[in-house]
């Protein structure tokens, strides 16, 4: 990618406008009159666009869970040539059967750079998932380093929902229903089959061109919703006016442009004669968005002990069990913590859940060492975990003020099932072999 390309990202990724609202009936037209009023299909679409339907739930399913949005575009997405089989480079899909399930504590490093031209669907690289992909539950976590943007080249992913956590720099989504801006400290989400096109905005910290880095969370299963809140009442957490919805832009670009299909794990290419991001106006609730984290309504406790970090939970994919999510999405935002007598970093636990955890800035206060920003860590199923050492003897100690957590932005990606490795993750040269050792040395205090 050239500078010139960079700065026509950055250029478009100016003063974007959005719709608010999370699982709004949302409209939009780029063109005033585009989008028909009254009906979805009328005989003649408005300025000679097509109408096209792009449903993510069944036709059938509850309105709580319906998702669908019409869009009117210049020509039908069904315009298209036969996908052929393409190298799916270093993502892998659920069932994950390359590797036994592991019981042990492990933790990376940061993906490393590319050595070559990489953009971010060349960029995928999975470390592990549940579930089946074919069956639509479950999950993978994969992480990108890139640094080239998307050109004539197009993504979509029929498997499930990408949830796009960035940690270095700013990326363009360019999607069928608009354009988003999404920096570290943000995350976008592209729902089910929507095709998007990522661009990069930010320079590499050593000035040596584009580079963006980060986590996506791959959902099979049901969409990500904001979770109940039960007695916390009607406002707090992930507020649902934060969730920006783009508005509509459009592509008219004639000539070839890949399309890159992801289908039940494998990737499936289509050379087209013009850009499918194509879409002059649409309506519905089956959109991308993106959130600010900063913008989550951190609760906690004002007496003693911490709540679960469920607590913590941004977004959630419900399974058909209530209160049992597929996959859930948590943020350990800035906070301020004021329990007394109360150990005050996360407890130590054993988890029926599995938890891999990820850093987008500063450090998290479990962990004094090791797990830094654009790393992860993998609590699978029952591991026993909890904070390092160090931080257990500080924290024991410590004078309990009110303390402000502010200089660190962690997350978790929390799902129901074990979550099993690729054969590239449990090799990886960046995995860090000795992680149980921030467990050793936990002196015996036990005075009888
Ligand atoms: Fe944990």
């Amino acid at each position: 990618m050239t500078g010139t390309d960079n700065e026509r990202a950055r250029k478009a990724a100016e003063g974007l406008a959005y719709s608010s609202g999370f699982g709004n009936e949302h409209s939009s037209e780029a063109v005033p009159g585009a989008l028909p009023v009254g009906r979805n299909s009328p005989q003649r679409a408005p300025l000679g666009l097509y109408a096209e339907q792009l449903s993510g739930s069944a036709f059938t399913e509850p309105r709580s869970h319906n998702r669908r949005s019409w869009l009117y575009r210049i020509r039908p997405s069904a315009a298209h040539p036969p996908f052929v089989r393409a190298n799916r480079g270093e993502i892998r899909s659920a069932p994950f059967t390359e590797c036994l399930p592991d019981p042990n504590r492990l933790r990376w490093d940061p993906l490393p750079a590319p050595a070559d031209p990489t953009d971010f669907i060349d960029g995928l690289w999975t470390l592990g998932g549940n579930g089946d992909a074919t069956q639509r539950t479950g999950m993978a976590v994969h992480l990108y380093h890139v640094n080239a943007s998307m050109e004539r080249r197009v993504f979509g992913n029929a498997d499930g929902e990408l949830l796009i956590v960035p940690e270095r720099g700013g990326l363009l989504l360019r999607t069928e229903f608009g354009l988003l801006r999404v920096e570290p400290g943000h995350v976008a989400l592209i729902p089910r089959g929507v095709r998007f096109r990522v661009e990069l905005l930010d320079a590499a910290p050593d000035g040596t061109g584009p580079t963006a880095r980060g986590y996506v969370c791959e959902n099979y299963g049901r969409p990500f919703e904001l979770p109940h809140l039960g007695p916390i009442g009607a406002n707090g957490l992930a507020n649902a006016r934060d969730f920006l919805a783009p508005t509509a832009a459009y592509e008219d670009v004639e000539g070839p442009v890949e399309v890159v299909n992801k289908f039940c794990g494998h990737l499936w290419t289509a050379t087209y004669d013009h850009s499918p991001l194509d879409v002059v106006a649409w309506h519905g609730n089956h959109v991308p968005y993106v959130y600010d984290l900063r913008r989550f309504n951190v609760i906690g406790s004002i007496s003693y002990d911490h709540p679960d970090p469920s607590i913590f939970t941004v977004l959630t994919s419900p399974s058909d069990t209530p209160g049992l999510a597929g996959v859930d999405f948590v943020v350990f935002a800035p906070r301020w913590l004021v329990g007394e007598d109360t150990f005050r970093p996360p407890y130590f636990h054993r988890n029926v859940m599995t938890e891999y955890m990820g850093l987008i800035e500063g450090a998290y206060d479990a962990k004094a060492a090791g797990f830094v920003p654009g790393g992860g860590s993998l609590h699978n199923m029952m591991s026993a975990h909890g904070p390092d050492r160090e931080t257990f003897e500080r924290a024991s100690a410590a004078e309990l003020a009110p303390q402000k957590i502010d200089d660190g932005l962690a997350f978790m990606f929390e799902t129901r099932w074990p979550l099993t490795l690729t054969e590239q993750a449990r090799d990886a040269g960046h995995r860090q072999r000795g992680y149980d050792d921030v467990w050793q040395g936990l002196q015996r205090h036990f005075r009888p």
